[in-house]
């Protein structure tokens, strides 16, 4: 039988970062009785009930109402190869501008296969050579790390603070590279409720940010997905959305809001090219250019049931993702209610290990004074039954070596009190977490 040797395969096989995913998937699939904090997969509640039949026909309805087209014609859009930008750039473009001031039109919307596919066009187009760097916070979305090493992009990492990005850390990487004949291209930030960390950036650090954008020349590739969670009157503007100068490139997601099963996102890239004869094109005219090359297009189908979706809730991406939004943050109030009973020490006693409070978002990061590793978690599953995510793959300078990720999106009540019961036992006799004496200590976590 013909084989192939890996290392004459793309460097990028055998990378940890590429294989994270797939590790959870496998210590889950070894221990299915465990309760698991590690997904951040959607609640069961909005599988049931999921019409695709009906969300499908809203959008035939609109489309036979609005453009006039008939019930075949629009049937046909679904059954056919649709256009690389996408069908249903119009109504992301309109719930943008309505529910989150990002001012772009349709042409400046390219409808993607999720939002990796939208990091992988994006950083294609962005880094055209081998100085073209990406910065990222550290610790960062594994997609976004694994789509720079499919395309060969080097990334720098540079440190979280209380408020998202440390923004002085990134003007000095900014001026380093510049030094060594290099250059920042972009900064990829996830400034709601940052998957892994949880972190959120204020408003005065997202002018901060697009200040220092301009100042140093470089472009921020804006994740949205976890906006949509904010407590009611605690929204932030998107980055975009405050953006005057063209620096922000959005990426947005329907796989929280609506289902990841759909595999719809997008991008907004208005920015202007000035093309070589002379003429003027929007960046995501190119993302377009290329995504023909990579999935043709995006499922019409697929686009049929989220803009069915979107149209049976006014149109509005905040009316969708209401009752998403309410059940996410009573899952996070629950698990950090149940952490506070089950673990925090007796009066008196330090502390051992230490945990966030986000008010949004689906994770809670958790410091232990002890390696969070491989072996670790196969005995909290084997041992225990209660599974979480090592922090250490999330990070691109091989920090975070003692912090877990904790995430309950999809955990009814029952099991989120379960599951922090048997964390406390698991923490209480691996870690030596509430012990009375003999107890060592994490540093706080935000
Ligand atoms: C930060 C972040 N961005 C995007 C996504 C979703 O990407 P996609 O639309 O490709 O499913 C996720 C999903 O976990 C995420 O955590």
């Amino acid at each position: 039988m013909f084989e192939l040797r890996q290392d004459e395969l793309h460097s990028a096989f055998g990378d940890p970062v590429l294989g994270s995913i797939g590790f959870l998937n496998e210590i889950m699939s070894r221990y299915p009785d465990a309760i698991s904090f590690a997904p951040g997969a959607p609640h069961l509640t909005f599988l049931d009930n999921f019409d695709v039949a009906r969300h499908i026909d809203t959008w035939i309805d609109h489309q036979v109402t609005q453009r006039k087209l008939s019930r075949e014609q629009a049937r046909r859009l679904l059954y056919e190869y649709g256009p690389s930008r996408g069908l249903i750039n119009e109504l992301v473009a309109d719930a943008l501008r309505r529910d989150h001031g990002i001012d772009a039109g349709p042409d400046a919307v390219v409808v993607t296969v999720g939002a990796q596919e939208a990091m992988l066009l994006t950083l294609h187009a962005l880094c055209a050579g081998p100085g073209d760097l990406l910065a990222v916070v550290d610790p960062c979305f594994v997609g976004m790390r694994g789509a720079a090493r499919l395309l060969n992009v080097n990334v720098v990492s540079v440190d979280e603070t209380e408020d998202g990005v440390d923004i002085d850390g990134l003007r000095t990487q900014c001026r380093a590279a510049r030094s060594r004949g290099e250059r920042i291209r972009a900064l990829y930030v996830s400034p709601d409720y940052s998957n892994p960390s949880g972190s959120l950036t204020s408003l005065g650090a997202r002018r901060r940010l697009l200040a220092l954008a301009d100042q140093e020349d470089l472009l921020l590739l804006e994740d949205g997905a976890y906006g949509f969670t904010a407590p009611p009157g605690e929204e932030i503007p998107p980055l975009k959305a405050l953006d005057t100068e063209g620096r922000v490139v959005h990426l947005g997601t329907f796989a929280k809001v609506c289902l990841p099963g759909t595999r719809v996102g997008y991008v907004v890239a208005d920015q202007l090219i000035r093309t070589s004869d002379g003429g003027r094109r929007l960046l995501a005219d190119e993302l377009a250019v290329s995504k023909s090359m990579v999935t043709v297009n995006t499922s019409p189908i697929c686009q049929a049931v989220v803009g069915g979706m979107l149209l049976e809730h006014g149109g509005s991406l905040k009316a969708l993702a209401q009752r998403k939004s309410e059940l996410y943050r009573r899952n996070l109030a629950l698990l950090l209610d149940a952490l506070d009973r089950h673990l925090s020490p007796e009066p008196g006693q330090p502390q051992a290990v230490s945990w966030s409070r986000p008010a949004g978002g689906f994770f809670v990061r958790m410091r232990l004074p002890v390696p969070a590793d491989a072996a670790l978690l196969e005995t909290a599953a084997s041992d225990h039954g209660v599974l979480w995510t090592p922090m250490s793959q999330f990070y691109e300078s091989g920090k975070g070596e003692n912090e877990l990720r904790l995430s309950c999106s999809y955990l009814e009540p029952d099991r989120i009190e379960e599951g922090v019961a048997r964390l406390a036992v698991f923490l209480r006799k691996e870690v030596g977490s509430g012990r009375p004496s003999g107890t060592r200590t994490a540093p706080p976590c935000r």
